[in-house]
This record gives structure tokens, C-alpha cells and sequence, in this order.
């Protein structure tokens, strides 16, 4: 996870606990990347470290990579074995030799993809690979129209402009083609997902994630926002006894030209 400054308040115990779907989503995509021994990989935005755990587990060499000191702590912790370091994805260098970079739910924290991008691929030797899951356009859209119907209906005057970069196919493999990359593949698609906690897992979501808005609220503000919201999506994202958020997620996998 890498930029955002909400993330910085993250805390790694709520986010392993409650969020767990983060990275549990993430493992076909380390099959996606396919790893082989001795590959040099950088896990962009690794949070807690658990998917550069199942990378390394391939006898592949991996330094995970995050903004966030409290996430790499946790994941030096959990994994005194394995490379990290604290560094920005938007300002990283490294020795242009790896083989891939392997991102899960990290780069839509990001406002700034091209030079993201343009830092991948001085990343990358010729030939070495890209493969990346981010929110995709349409991303929590049910979710982030009832946080502005709730903050209308609240009368505060602020609108929800969410700090996220959930790019469509086009948009993201145009920047990608644009700066040297051939894709391969890319894919946009729905993928429900279910929150932890039962009745607690919208309003746990929502603080976590949606932190730097709610978190310029009054906390009596915060209760109001987050109980209408509820009120609002239940009858559409409440399910057995579990909210089910709207993600769509976009993946892609793309080589250096
Ligand atoms: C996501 O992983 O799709 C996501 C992350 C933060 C906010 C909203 C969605």
C-alpha cells in the first residue's frame, strides 16, 4: 500500500484483522506472475507483507516495498526473513534489473500514475514484467454515491471527492503503452466482496478506507454519515448476515519493450 496519507494513520492490526480479503484476493495474481527462483521481483506497495511472503516462497528474491513505516514494521515482524523498505512508489529507484513488479490493491492510492509508471519501468530490465491489481473504473460506486447522498442529506457542505485512481482498461494501458510497456493482458471486472465483522464490516470499511474524508468530520458527523449510509445500502449491499462492498477490480500484466 503505498501513498496515501490516510494510509499513514493506517493501523496494521485493523487491517490484518478486518481486511484481510486485501491480500487473500491477491494470491491468484501472484499466480498471474508466475514466479521462478532466483527472479529479482519488487512488491510494489507489499503492506503487511503477506503476498511478498507467498513471491519469496517461490525461491524468487523480493523486496517488498511501502510508504507506510507501520505496515513495513508489521511486515519486518511477521517476516524477519525477507527484504523491506519504507519508500514512496512515486519516488523509489532502483538498479534497472529486476525481473518483475507484482502490485496488489496498492497503486489506486496513487493520483499520480505516470510517474509510477515511468519509475516501473526504469525498474525493470528488458523483457521483465508488470503485473498489477488496482480498483478499476466503476470501483465502490454504490458505496461513494451514498457517502455524497449522506453528507447532502446531512447538509454538510462538502462533497466526497474520493482519493482514489480507479482507471479504465484504456486509460491504463495507454499510459502503460505511452512510457515503453507492451500489454498482454487486461481486465476489468465486478468483484463483490464480502466485509468482515457482519453488521460492523460497512462502518469498519469506512473508516479504514475512506479516512481522509470522513476524517475531516466531527465524530458525531462521522456516526451520522456512516448510520446513513448504512440505512441507505442495506437493502442493496447487506447479505447473509455480511456487507458486500462493490469492488471492480482491473489487473493488468504488461512487459518492457
Ligand atoms: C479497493 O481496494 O478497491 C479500495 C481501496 C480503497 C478504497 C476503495 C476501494
Amino acid at each position: 500500500m503505498a501513498a496515501s496519507i490516510a494510509k499513514d494513520l493506517w493501523n496494521p492490526l485493523a487491517y490484518e484483522c478486518n481486511h484481510a480479503f486485501v491480500w487473500q484476493y491477491g494470491q491468484d495474481l501472484v499466480q498471474l506472475l508466475n514466479p521462478q527462483a532466483h527472479e529479482q521481483i519488487l512488491d510494489l506497495g507489499c503492506g503487511t507483507g503477506q503476498l511478498t511472503s507467498q513471491l519469496a516462497a517461490t525461491k524468487a528474491e523480493v523486496l517488498g516495498l511501502d510508504r507506510s513505516p507501520e505496515m513495513i514494521a508489521q511486515a519486518k515482524a511477521s517476516y524477519p526473513h525477507l527484504s523491506f523498505i519504507v519508500a514512496d512508489a512515486r519516488q523509489f529507484r532502483v538498479e534497472p534489473s529486476l525481473d518483475a513488479v507484482f502490485s496488489n490493491a496498492a497503486l489506486h492510492w496513487i493520483l499520480e500514475p505516470d510517474v509510477v509508471i515511468s519509475n516501473i519501468h526504469q525498474a525493470l530490465k528488458p523483457g521483465g514484467r508488470f503485473v498489477a491489481e488496482l480498483g478499476g473504473k466503476g470501483n465502490v460506486q454504490t458505496i461513494i454515491a451514498a457517502l455524497n447522498q449522506a453528507l447532502i442529506d446531512l447538509s454538510i457542505p462538502t462533497t466526497f471527492r474520493h482519493p482514489w485512481y480507479f482507471p479504465s482498461i484504456s486509460d491504463y494501458t495507454t499510459r502503460l503503452e505511452r512510457q515503453g510497456f507492451e500489454v498482454t493482458g487486461a481486465w476489468l471486472f465486478d468483484r463483490s466482496t464480502r466485509l468482515e465483522a457482519g453488521e460492523a464490516g460497512l462502518a469498519n470499511w469506512l473508516q479504514m478506507f475512506a479516512n481522509s474524508q470522513l476524517g475531516q468530520l466531527t465524530p458525531e458527523q462521522q456516526d451520522q454519515v456512516i448510520g446513513l449510509v448504512e440505512t441507505q445500502l442495506r437493502p442493496i449491499l447487506y447479505q447473509e448476515d455480511a456487507w458486500m462492498a462493490d469492488y471492480r477490480r482491473l489487473r493488468v500484466v504488461a512487459v518492457k519493450l
